[in-house]
């Protein structure tokens, strides 16, 4: 029997619950939403640009917020993975420094940086010394719950700043779409859990297609970037194996043209691409006319496409097939999908220097 039929196996095999942190997010956005509500707001009303700067799993809420907010907030979102801030940050730049441990040191720095420059600062994370600085410095902490994944906490780490921001008067409509995500997520949790079988589980198969191969992700730009993302980092992460992502149109420019060299390595390449309903007319072409180009050189080429009417509920609706995914393929390599031994022994050797 394939590992993937045996839940009692995988949840076994589960050292730090990310099955079950996946089954709690419905619970977690709605939980999240109601921390973004409560925590006090940075003072000043003039926001000209909002700045999410975090690393990882605590980077990608940033890109959520980027991309959810670009057909509906007036100003500019940046996500920031580095020491230092751009140089257009300053008294009207909102700055959301996000790290769920709290010790990340680009984010430290990065906080430090914000403070000097007289951003407006809200932090979120689970404590560490960025709290620490944050209550010194009198700056909003959002403290969200501990003892999950980075990685598994996008919900905490991403949905606050949408109630900050509806709080200060620059978005509008989130609650009704937060409350539309849970119930989203909800009945997909149904479809994706571990007790239902591979040949009825999307999640499961998406997993088997990427076994002994490496996944490709292509989203489009504007609508399904960030998950193209999200799912190469949760192949990297969760399985522990290589993934590479691209959106359209542009990889229609450069990346089309490089599926020919060399055939037998191409033959180990299975593309996803990840649609969604309000993809450009233009780009939707893009997608028959590139599968038909490029279908014979790979092992396969799928497409999923998001379900929901909200945008949040969209983007998660794919987030949280790549999630099941990308731990099932976990299992299937024989690896616990929780322990990031890697960074853990890179930050640890980083520490001491
Ligand atoms: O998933 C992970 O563990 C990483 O990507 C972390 O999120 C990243 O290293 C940053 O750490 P933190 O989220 O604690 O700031």
């Amino acid at each position: 029997m394939t590992i993937l039929n045996d839940w009692q196996a995988m949840y076994a095999g589960d050292s730090m619950g990310m099955l079950e942190a996946l089954w709690n997010l419905p619970d977690q956005c709605a939980r999240a939403w109601e921390l973004g509500l409560a925590t006090p707001l940075p003072p000043g009303r003039d926001v000209r640009q909002v700045v999410v700067t975090g690393l990882g799993g605590s980077a990608i809420g940033g890109d959520l917020l980027r991309v959810y907010g670009s057909g509906r907030l007036s100003v500019p979102v940046v996500v920031n993975r580095d020491y230092v801030l751009p140089q257009f940050v300053g008294p009207q730049t909102l700055v959301f420094a996000v790290s769920y441990s709290g010790n990340t040191e680009e984010t430290l720095s990065a906080y430090r940086e914000a403070r000097e420059r007289g951003a407006r600062l809200v932090v979120l994370t689970t404590g560490g010394r960025l709290k620490e600085m944050a209550l010194a410095d009198g700056v909003p902490v959002i403290t969200v719950p501990a003892g999950i994944a980075p990685r598994a906490a996008t919900g905490y780490l991403f949905i606050p700043t949408l109630a900050v921001l509806s709080r200060m008067g620059m978005l509008s409509g989130v609650e009704a779409g937060v409350e539309e995500l849970s119930r989203h997520l909800q009945s997909l949790r149904e479809k994706y859990k571990p007790e239902v079988p591979l040949d009825e589980n999307p999640a499961k198969q998406m997993a088997a297609n990427f076994h002994n191969r490496i996944p490709v992700i292509w989203g489009a730009s504007g609508t399904t970037e960030v998950v193209a993302q999200r799912w190469k980092g949760q192949v990297n992460e969760n399985a522990k194996a290589p993934a590479y992502w691209n959106v359209f149109p542009e990889l229609n420019h450069n990346e089309l043209v490089g599926f020919q060299y060399p055939p037998e390595l191409l033959q180990r390449l299975y593309i996803v691409i990840l649609r969604d309903p309000r993809d450009h007319p233009r780009v939707v072409l893009r997608y028959a006319v590139t599968r038909e180009i490029m279908e014979k050189a790979v092992a396969g080429v799928t497409e999923v496409t998001a379900t929901g009417r909200d945008g949040l509920a969209r983007l998660y609706s794919l987030i949280y097939l790549g999630d099941y995914a990308s731990i099932y393929l976990a299992f299937l390599y024989g690896v616990d999908p929780g322990p990031v031994k890697v960074i853990d022994r890179l930050k640890a050797s980083l520490a001491g220097k």
